[in-house]
């Protein structure tokens, strides 16, 4: 693919949100258009991933968190199913070194159990070479549901025989997969829909939510710009209200 010229922007005067989360929607639909097989979208969607991650290095977000395929997904046809697999398995053996040498500290949100053992493989190699490094945190959800991750949390805090009147949300966010982590300040959707879809349900509490009509291969360094710069205008209140207001 042809790589797009790159212009320069502005970020001097943007305040530059330290977690971003992105739903990547619209592969199926981007193939369709073309009259490609919906495979042809998630391959697409990896190559834009590629490029979204360097925005991010060179955006100084310090965190991205992407949802590459939910505890739901496995309900898609089986070859979709096997197709996606072999994109991640594909996506890891080659772009894990180029991660490295860029700073990323790939985590993993989600459960590995019942996934493919040689895939779980690949995962656990690129967490271990990319471990200390801190330019940018990619947290990549695989497998991965905010209602099984509470399950999860809720779990693991009855077996550390956690009591009634030690539970607070510090407390429980630090059982969740994105513990020690900020809460996404900006979540983006491409594609047009707007649902959460269960994606990090507890972390996106206070979230700025940017739906986009874009769909994900679509999506590149200038919509994640706009998509900042809309950012920038949000007021973010937490529950308050603004000195002018009251
Ligand atoms: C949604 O598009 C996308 C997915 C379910 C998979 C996301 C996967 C990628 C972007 C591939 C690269 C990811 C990694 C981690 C290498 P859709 O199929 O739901 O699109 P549609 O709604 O138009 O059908």
């Amino acid at each position: 693919m042809a790589r797009r010229r790159e212009e320069p922007l502005d970020l001097s005067s943007l305040e530059m949100p330290v977690h971003v989360a992105i739903i990547m929607d619209g592969n199926g639909r981007w193939a369709r258009k073309r009259g490609l097989p919906r495979q042809a979208g998630h391959r697409a969607g990896a190559e834009n991933l590629r490029r979204i991650i360097r925005a991010c290095v060179e955006f100084n977000i310090k965190v991205l968190t992407i949802y590459a395929f939910s505890t739901e997904n496995w309900g898609r046809p089986k070859s979709e199913v096997q197709a996606l697999m072999k994109i991640f398995a594909r996506v890891l053996d080659q772009e894990t070194g180029e991660l490295n040498a860029q700073g990323v500290c790939v985590h993993h949100l989600g459960d590995l159990t019942g996934v493919d053992p040689k895939l779980q493989e690949k995962v656990r190699r690129a967490l271990e070479l990319t471990r200390d490094n801190t330019r940018l945190i990619l947290n990549v959800a695989f497998n991965y549901g905010g209602r099984a991750e509470i399950i999860h949390a809720v779990r693991q805090m009855l077996a550390d025989g956690i009591q009634p009147e030690e539970l607070n949300e510090g407390l429980f966010s630090s059982y969740l997969f994105t513990k020690g982590l900020p809460d996404p300040d900006l979540v983006i959707r491409t594609s047009g829909e707007l649902r959460i879809s269960n994606f990090l349900i507890w972390q996106a509490a206070y979230s700025e939510y940017y739906p986009t009509p874009a769909l994900w291969p679509d999506f590149g360094r200038e919509e994640l710009y706009e998509a900042i710069v809309a950012f920038n205008q949000r007021e973010r209140r937490y529950g308050l209200v603004t000195e002018e207001s009251s």
